[in-house]
């Protein structure tokens, strides 16, 4: 059994089908790409997984579970956690207060403080800063911390919403490096990303959306080397 299974879900806006029968899977220890141009519907597809947004119709298994009814703070304590597009940290707080609130799931604080060391390690740049407030912090550096919180819930399943959004090339890469490492910390990852080069080579599988329709579905290397991929994703 996949650890997270969608089934021809269906997502409106208002009157407006924007999602039209997606189909999706990811197994456990995958890292799984969602490519797609703008408004192709993958923030909305991440969004129905984590609770945030209600499908009119399909169903969400995560280990067998339905995720449909579930409040998104209950999809959180059963093991997936998101890091959301344009990283939403809370400004106003510090990026240790960030981080905390990323575990408000976890009863055992002694081991929310090791995940705490965990994510220090992975980014160095938090713990310099974890007393400034996150407003103040870069975007690479909010990138971090919507990571870091999204981690503290301690999750199976990562979701990651373009991660390398308006970020230095330097800083592009250093992020995805981290992705990899989380993921073979044995958290399995589903990533959203425009930067579709980078998520296929980092990826072991891909799904190619086009307006609220999964067009496409291969191992990450077969994607990487199709000609329509290249042509529409990679820039030839
Ligand atoms: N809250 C909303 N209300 C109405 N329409 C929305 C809303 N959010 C998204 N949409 C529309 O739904 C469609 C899918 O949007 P979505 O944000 O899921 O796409 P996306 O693939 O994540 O795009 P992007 O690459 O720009 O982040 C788009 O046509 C978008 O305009
Ligand atoms: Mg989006």
């Amino acid at each position: 059994m996949a650890l997270l299974t969608l089934s021809d879900i269906r997502v409106r806006y208002g009157s407006v089908e924007v999602l039209h029968g997606i189909n999706l899977r990811v197994e456990e220890g995958e890292i799984v790409a969602l490519l797609g141009a703008n408004g192709a519907g993958k923030s909305t597809t991440l969004l129905s997984v984590s609770g945030l947004v209600r499908p009119c119709a399909g169903e969400i298994l995560f280990e067998g579970r339905n995720l449909l009814r579930l409040p998104s703070h209950e999809v959180v304590r059963l093991g997936i956690a998101q890091s959301p597009e344009g990283r939403r940290v809370f400004g106003a707080m510090s990026v240790l207060e960030n981080l905390r609130l990323g575990a408000f799931c976890i009863r055992d604080t002694a081991r929310s403080e090791r995940t705490l060391e965990w994510i220090f390690d992975l980014f160095p740049r938090l713990l310099e800063r974890r007393e400034q407030l996150a407003g103040t912090l870069s975007g690479g550096e909010q990138q971090m911390l919507a990571i870091g919180r999204a981690l503290m819930a301690e999750p199976r399943l990562l979701l990651l919403d373009e991660p390398s959004l308006g970020l230095a090339p330097l800083l592009v890469r250093s992020i995805f490096e981290t992705v990899r490492t989380i993921n073979e910390r044995g958290v399995t990852v589903l990533l959203v990303e425009q930067n579709a080069r980078a998520a296929l080579k980092l990826a072991t599988r891909g799904y190619v959306l086009e307006v609220g329709n999964v067009v496409m579905e291969d191992r990450a290397a077969s994607l990487l080397a199709d000609a329509n991929v290249r042509e529409a994703y990679l820039g030839g």
